[in-house]
């Protein structure tokens, strides 16, 4: 990282000016949160699978130096301003485009579109395109609900798709209260529980929609056959199945698909919709698809091509910076090094579980998707702070505070692993230390 990291955009202002700003004009309570934590920081660089603040946490500490495993939950599969990438936005730009028109038709969208429907599993060939995954999740939703001409939905408790209408009416109580969104047809059960979700999908559901590993609630891993089951009820009541891939998709569990493959190689499901976010934006340019069976399309489109638009999602440049990112991602080679550090990570931090039995209660995952559930919240909390002081990133999954969540980017390289992994454990090790 370039050693004099102040310029036009970055470093500005001193970070304890920045914080009085955000605090004044954006969110003070969101200042108040991190402070409290001792992570008043605000990031500054960032470049491949690293970050820095423009200060310490605290006035006077030196900066940190972090490896982002947040990754902002998949919105860096490729690191920060991968250099492929930078050079597609400006060769974009170059080349004459902008956002384009949502209303007029697009070059950029067609292209991406016979990309996705390439790569997408079964005969999902269709996709609307969005800006946030909660934008794509709503569509989808809204789709159900007009094929089946039904209201219901049912999702996974701790599972979150979203903070936008429908997305949000998914989620648990604490992010839709306040907002009076408690909509009686949508229920939640518990996720990887067959029988439940049997009981739950009767005539009057529209769609289920699940997370193939739910990020929020846990990370959680279903039991084999969970999924092909969910099909099987959702073809026996006419009910649309929604596969939420914003944060397992695209390459992170070393295949492309989670819910065809990724999560049990014989499980190979085709659901209905397939939603994508966060990576699609390759960390550069906003992006969400909502992407599904033809037959969808005849449904909701027949009387109205405009039913469902977006003034900024599908743009012109969101999809050639996407596009180049499928390219990347969808590399035979690329999933073969996910699937390779994914292994080597699995290892590591069972050892790291291995070596402290009363911290640690869990590890699991995929690929380089894991979560590490310890037996108690505050030893959770503690040991996130004590990993990022160590100089790793990671966060905790809200709805399962016990557990964190990491998510390296997928272009990490072993040593950069082993460091990571290193640092980890001398995370955990001073928890130890601190509790003993
Ligand atoms: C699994 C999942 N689905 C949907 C969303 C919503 O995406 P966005 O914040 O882009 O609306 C998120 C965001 O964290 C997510 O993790």
């Amino acid at each position: 990282m370039n050693e004099n990291h102040k310029n036009k955009f970055i470093g500005t202002l001193s970070q304890k000016e920045l914080l009085k700003l955000y605090s004044k004009y954006v969110n003070a309570p969101k200042v108040r949160f991190f402070k409290g934590f001792g992570l008043g920081f605000i990031p500054g660089e960032r470049e491949g699978v690293k970050l820095k603040t423009l200060e310490g946490s605290r006035v006077g500490e030196p900066p940190l130096e972090l490896y982002n495993c947040r990754t902002s939950g998949g919105v860096f599969n490729l690191g920060h301003r991968n250099p492929r990438i930078l050079q597609i936005l400006k060769d974009a730009l170059d080349g004459g485009l902008d956002l384009g028109d949502h209303i007029l038709l697009s070059e950029q969208r067609a292209l991406l579109g016979k990309k996705l429907a390439d790569l997408m599993p079964g005969d999902i060939s269709k996709t609307t395109f969005g800006v946030s995954g909660g934008e794509a999740i709503d569509c989808a939703i809204k789709f159900s609900r007009a094929v089946t001409k039904r209201k219901g939905c049912v999702s996974a408790i701790g599972g979150y798709h979203g903070h936008t209408g429908f997305a949000l009416a998914t989620g648990d109580p604490d992010f839709r209260d306040i907002f009076l969104w408690n909509l009686p047809e949508f229920k939640q059960i518990p996720f990887g529980d067959i029988n439940a979700l049997r009981k739950a999908v009767t005539n009057k559901i529209a769609c289920v929609i699940l997370e193939t590993i739910p990020a929020t609630a846990g990370i959680l891993i279903a039991p084999e056959g969970y999924f092909a089951e969910v099909r099987e009820i959702c073809d026996d009541t006419g009910t649309m199945m929604i596969i939420d891939e914003v944060q397992a998709g695209l390459g992170r569990t070393g295949e492309l698909w989670a819910v065809y493959g990724g999560l049990y190689p014989n499980e190979k499901v085709v659901p209905d919709f397939i939603v994508l976010g966060k990576g699609m934006s390759a960390g550069i340019y906003p992006l969400s698809v909502c992407s599904y069976r033809p037959f969808i399309e005849k449904a909701v489109y027949k009387d109205e091509p405009f039913i469902q638009i977006s003034t900024t999602g599908g743009s012109d440049i969101g999809c050639a910076i996407a596009s180049e990112m499928l390219e990347i991602q969808s590399d035979p080679k690329f999933l073969a090094h996910v699937k390779e550090m994914g292994a080597v990570f699995q290892k590591g931090l069972e050892k790291i579980k291995n070596e402290f039995p009363d911290l640690i209660k869990d590890v699991r995952g995929r690929g380089l998707m894991w979560g590490v559930e310890f037996y108690k919240e505050d030893d959770s909390q503690l040991g996130m702070l004590s990993i990022i002081k160590e100089g790793v990133l990671l966060d905790y999954c809200h709805n399962k505070k016990d557990t964190l969540k990491i998510l390296p980017p997928l272009v990490v390289q072993k040593r950069e692993l082993d460091e990571i992994l290193s640092r980890i454990r001398g995370g955990v090790a001073k928890l130890k230390k601190l509790k003993t």
